[in-house]
C-alpha cells in the first residue's frame, strides 16, 4: 500500500497592532474582531476531512504571537480535533521580538509550537524606526536569546536594500545575528512594486535607498557571511544550518499538499490552488453562514502545473528536473532563449539531472521567470 499523503496547515492570523511601514500584507489593526475571527478558523479547521496527516503547521500574519494564548489554545484544539499531527511535526509561529515574553513562551512551548520565525528585520535602531517597528535591536537580541532558551527552533527574518543600510552594515548585522545563535535566517530584499509608505518614499527620494547594484552586493555579502559560518544557502532568500530548512515553505516549493484557513489564506493540492477571504468580516460572515469563505479557486492545466514547478524549483537550491524545464522550454521558445542564455552566462547550470540557478542567477532570476507566464 502506498504511504498515505501528508499535509501542510497554513494558518492566517491578520492582526497587528501597527502596520509597518514597508508592509503590504493582508492584516487589519482593528483587533475587537480577533475573537471572532480566530473562532471563525478555528470553525473552518474542523470542517476539514477528519484525520488527514500534518507534518507542517505554520501560524502566519499579521502577528500571530499578539493572539492571546486562549484564543490560539482554540485553534490547536481545533486541528487537534480534525487533524492528526505527527509526534515530529513542524509547528511554526511568527512573533515579532516585542510578543516575546517568559509568559508567551510558555504559553506557546505548551501548546506544542516547535519553531519561532522571529521579525527582526535589523539590529540598528534608526533603520528599525524607519521601519517602524515596535522593537529596538536590543529587544530583538534579547527575543532571540530566550527563545533559544526556551528550547524553540529559531528563525531570523533580514530586510536588506534599505536606506541607511550599507553593505558593510549588513555584513556586520549578519554576523551579529550569527552570533545569536539561530537555527535559521531569511533575508528578504526590500520590494518596492508593493502598496506601503516605504514604496511612495522610494519613489519620491530614490536617492535614500541603496541602487540595483550595492543591493545585489549587500545580499551576496550577506550570503557569503552566513554560508561561512555553515549556513547551507537552500533558496533564494533562506539559510538554514544543517536539519533545520523550513519543512513548511519547501511544501510549496515543492508543490506538495497544503491547507490553509483563515483570513486571506492560501492552499493549493494537486492542480487546485485557492485563497480565502481577505475581508476579516467577510470571512466570518461566510463561515457563520457554513460556507466555504473562499475568494477564488483556480484549476491549472498540465502545462501550467510543470510551468510552476519551474518557477518554485528554480528557487530552491536543488533546482528542478531537467526533464520538466526541457519539456517547458520545448513549449515556450522566450523562456528557451533566455535558458540558453542564463547557461551561456553560468546563471544556470545542468548537473545530475537538475536545472539550478547560481547565486547571482537568482538575483536576475526574474528576466527568466518573467517568460513563463
Ligand atoms: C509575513 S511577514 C511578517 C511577519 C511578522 N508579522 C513580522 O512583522 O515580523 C514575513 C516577512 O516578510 C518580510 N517582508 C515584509 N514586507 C516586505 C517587503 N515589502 N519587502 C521585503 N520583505 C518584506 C519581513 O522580513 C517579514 O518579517
Ligand atoms: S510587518 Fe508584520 S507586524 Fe508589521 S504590519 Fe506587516 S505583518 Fe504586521
Amino acid at each position: 500500500m502506498p504511504p498515505s499523503p501528508r499535509y501542510g496547515l497554513y494558518v492566517h492570523l491578520p492582526f497587528c497592532l501597527y502596520r509597518c511601514s514597508y508592509c503590504a500584507f493582508v492584516s487589519t489593526s482593528d483587533l475587537t474582531v480577533a475573537a471572532e475571527v480566530v473562532e471563525a478558523t478555528a470553525t473552518e479547521i474542523c470542517r476539514h476531512r477528519r484525520r488527514r496527516v500534518l507534518t507542517t503547521l505554520y501560524l502566519g500574519g499579521g502577528t500571530p504571537s499578539l493572539i492571546a494564548p486562549e484564543l490560539l489554545e482554540k485553534l490547536f484544539a481545533a486541528i487537534a480535533s480534525t487533524f492528526t499531527v505527527e509526534p515530529a511535526a513542524e509547528v511554526t509561529l511568527e512573533a515579532n521580538p516585542e510578543d516575546v515574553t517568559p509568559a508567551a513562551l510558555a504559553a506557546w512551548r505548551k501548546l506544542g509550537v516547535t519553531r519561532l520565525s522571529l521579525g527582526v528585520q535589523a539590529l540598528n535602531d534608526s533603520v528599525l524606526r524607519l521601519l517602524e517597528r515596535r522593537h529596538d535591536a536590543r529587544r530583538a537580541r534579547a527575543a532571540v536569546g530566550s527563545a533559544l532558551a526556551a528550547g524553540f527552533s529559531v528563525s531570523v527574518d533580514l530586510m536588506l536594500a534599505l536606506p541607511r543600510l550599507s553593505r558593510e552594515a549588513v555584513e556586520e548585522e549578519v554576523r551579529e545575528v550569527v552570533a545569536l545563535g539561530p537555527q535559521h535566517v531569511s533575508v528578504y530584499l526590500l520590494e518596492v512594486d508593493k502598496p506601503h509608505r516605504l514604496a511612495v518614499l522610494a519613489r519620491e527620494r530614490p536617492e535614500l535607498f541603496p541602487g540595483e547594484d550595492e543591493a545585489a552586493r549587500s545580499y551576496l555579502a550577506a550570503a557569503r557571511v552566513l554560508t561561512g559560518a555553515g549556513f547551507f544557502h537552500y533558496e533564494v532568500s533562506n539559510f538554514a544550518r544543517p536539519g533545520f530548512r523550513a519543512r513548511h515553505n519547501l511544501r510549496t516549493w515543492r508543490q506538495r499538499p497544503l491547507l490553509a484557513a483563515g483570513v486571506a489564506a492560501h492552499g493549493h493540492g494537486g492542480c487546485v490552488r485557492w485563497g480565502n477571504l481577505e475581508d476579516p468580516a467577510a470571512y466570518a460572515r461566510a463561515v457563520a453562514r457554513g460556507e466555504r469563505p473562499l475568494a477564488w479557486r483556480l484549476v491549472l492545466s498540465e502545462d501550467e502545473l510543470e510551468r510552476e514547478k519551474v518557477m518554485l524549483g528554480l528557487r530552491l537550491a536543488e533546482g528542478v528536473d531537467w526533464a520538466t524545464a526541457r519539456a517547458v522550454a520545448r513549449r515556450l521558445p522566450a523562456f528557451a532563449q533566455r535558458l540558453d542564455d542564463f547557461l551561456s552566462l553560468g546563471l544556470a547550470r545542468r548537473g545530475n539531472g537538475r536545472l539550478r540557478l547560481s547565486r547571482r542567477g537568482w538575483l536576475v532570476s526574474s528576466e527568466l521567470l518573467q517568460a513563463l507566464w
